[in-house]
């Protein structure tokens, strides 16, 4: 008989779970999102069991309903995140995150001659390939690869 499902992290009435966050990036997720500075109720499990990811983290924010430029923010950090909409309860729409044309902070440039790396300045990249991400700098063209991509 399967075992009943249970929970790790309560549920939730109203608003997001991301769920199938890799535990190691929970934190950057947290700061990408600017989850620290929000007065929502928020609850999150990590070191989950997953047999995707190995072990996983999940983030609950209560009230909250992000636009999709926002949470696709995510997706460097998180590429296989799901999302959850919750109303009442109830799953009511599920999504998946999208890595966006254009990434605005977030990455380093590894570039070490890069303006960004040694004035304060914001860095901007262009996304030239999304499934082994390959991101161009703005500033010096340089490409950024993922096994390279430092997550600010
Ligand atoms: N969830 C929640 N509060 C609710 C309903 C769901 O926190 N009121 C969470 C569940 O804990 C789960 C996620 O939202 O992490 C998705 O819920 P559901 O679709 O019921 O779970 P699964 O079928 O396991 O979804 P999937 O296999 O797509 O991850
Ligand atoms: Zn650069």
């Amino acid at each position: 008989m399967k075992e009943p499902k249970q929970m790790s992290v309560s549920a939730i009435q109203n608003g997001t779970v991301i769920d199938h966050v890799p535990a190691r990036n929970l934190f950057k997720v947290i700061q990408i999102l600017g989850l620290d500075r929000i007065d929502n109720q928020i609850t999150f499990g990590t070191n989950l069991e997953s047999k995707k990811l190995g072990r996983k983290a999940i983030i609950k924010i209560s009230e909250k309903f992000f636009a999709d430029d926002d949470i696709n923010r995510i997706a460097l950090v998180a590429p296989d995140a799901k999302l959850n909409i919750i109303k009442d309860y109830e799953v009511v729409e599920k999504k998946v995150v999208e890595v966006p044309d254009y990434i605005v902070g977030i990455a380093r440039c590894m570039n070490p001659k890069c303006i960004t790396n040694f004035e304060m300045v914001t860095t901007q990249f262009k996304v030239v390939s999304k499934k082994n991400v390959l991101l161009r700098c703005h500033y010096c063209e340089k490409i950024t690869n993922q096994e390279n991509m430092q997550i600010i």
